[in-house]
């Protein structure tokens, strides 16, 4: 990055402090870097910071500099790179809709190099279907590179997804963007991952069988606790692969794939399991289906008190794959039960061939549709002592199992 111009364009976010950090970081890279501050910024964060940082001028306001060009042609003459971090939800509105209202937008509207873009807000900012349209036309009509944010606490004291993505991942970014390589190829990504290069498919989500065109049998899963394992494999350079029930708010950096039955579910990981070395099957899959589907909507007549509906066993998808396992394949189940939950999940470990079993009893704070879980973790070596995961968010517990994976079967040390 020596000498390689850099504007960091910084909104007000409470994550603008970490543009700090970002600033640092670039600038331990050799780049120069002149940062430009929304006014809002101002109120989390000040220019001193980042002119002590960067040694260069930070810039606030449009008109306040005597230069012959405009100040926002002349910034944008010798950029390389525009990288907006953080990126609030007013700033991606305005820039998707080529609003200049201040110097950071009307730089974002003039710019014709490369920009990253790294969002951070609320949750349901960020889900709220235009922030999501304002991504998608940045991304697909002006060719925006985006780091999406990741998931986790927030500022605002909700669990969800909306954090600004680590500081690395975005210098890491940045850097391929100024070598002219393409950030989305594996070369280019995260390389410190301990998971890195390593093929992991995941389950999520509750399976739904079909009764009639109205009508099924479903279960209680969100799909969250296979979603957020998922994010931290890919977080930690996993090739991941989701297939779930409950396609995710927002769009992932990893193939996501969406399917409703249990036939369907297990497809699908047959098709990736062979290429696969962790299977994690976080999905709740129905043991049954209805032996028919009804073409038209079941009606009511007068004369039912009754009716019964006949149901036959789907198959064990995690049972069959227990007996095709190859040597160096890691399978890991679930168990959410409501009694003898170290029993049964044992019994689950055993029937189903599986390296790790994952057991959670099923409370109505935890597990199912919740944002947080409590979870016991059983592997062969460790049948008569799991260990306990505490309640803590999905997010959380996810990095925990994963720093467990690691240790266990990749020999890897934890952080
Ligand atoms: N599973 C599967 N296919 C099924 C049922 C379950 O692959 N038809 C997997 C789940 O994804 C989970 C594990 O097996 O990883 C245990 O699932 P669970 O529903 O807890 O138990 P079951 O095996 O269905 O047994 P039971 O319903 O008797 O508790």
């Amino acid at each position: 990055m020596e000498n390689k111009k850099i504007l960091l364009g910084v909104s007000g976010g409470i994550a603008a402090y970490k543009a700090c950090e970002l600033a640092s970081l670039l600038v331990k890279e050799k780049a120069q870097i002149y940062t430009i501050l929304t006014q809002s910024a101002t109120q989390f964060i000040t220019p001193l910071s980042f002119k002590t940082i960067t040694y260069n001028p930070v810039y606030i306001n449009q008109f306040d500099y005597e230069l012959v060009e405009p100040l926002h042609i002349e910034l944008c003459q010798k950029a390389d790179l525009l990288i907006l971090a953080p990126a609030t939800a007013n700033l991606i509105a305005k820039i998707a809709n080529g609003i200049c209202d201040d110097l950071l937008t009307t730089i974002a509207c003039a710019y014709k190099g490369p920009v990253l873009l790294a969002p951070a807000m609320n949750t349901n900012m960020w889900e709220n279907p235009i922030t999501q349209e304002n991504i998608k036309k940045l991304q697909e009509k002006l060719n925006y590179q985006i780091v999406l944010p990741a998931s986790g606490e927030l500022a605002c004291r909700t669990v969800g997804i909306g954090k600004l993505a680590p500081i690395e991942e975005i210098a890491q970014k940045a850097k391929s963007l100024i070598s002219g390589q393409n950030p989305e190829t594996p070369d280019c990504k995260l390389k410190n991952g301990k998971l890195n290069d390593i093929k992991v498919l995941i389950t999520a989500g509750g399976t739904r069988e079909p009764i009639d065109p109205v009508r099924f049998i479903g279960n209680r899963s969100s799909g969250k606790m296979g979603l957020a394992l998922a994010d931290e494999a890919y977080e930690r350079g996993a090739n991941t692969i989701l297939i779930t029930t409950n396609a995710p708010n927002t769009e992932r950096p990893y193939k996501v794939i969406v399917v409703e039955t249990a036939h369907q579910l297990q497809e699908a990981v047959e098709n990736y399991f062979d290429t696969s070395q962790i299977l994690i099957m976080s999905a709740a899959v129905s043991d049954f289906k209805p032996i028919q589907f009804f073409n038209s909507k079941i009606k009511k007549t007068t004369t039912d008190s009754d009716w019964h509906l006949a149901l036959t066993r789907s198959p064990d998808i995690l049972e069959t794959l227990g007996r095709l396992k190859k040597d160096g394949q890691v399978l890991i189940g679930f168990a959410a039960e409501s009694e003898n939950l170290l029993k049964n999940a044992r019994k689950k470990l055993e029937n189903k061939k599986l390296d790790l079993i994952i057991a959670n009893e099923v409370r109505p704070e935890i597990g199912f549709a919740s944002d947080y879980n409590e979870v016991y973790l059983i592997s062969r070596d460790r049948l008569q002592e799991p260990k306990l995961l505490p309640k803590t968010t999905k997010t959380e517990i996810s990095k925990q199992i994963w720093g467990f994976i690691e240790e266990k079967f990749l020999n890897l040390k934890q952080n």
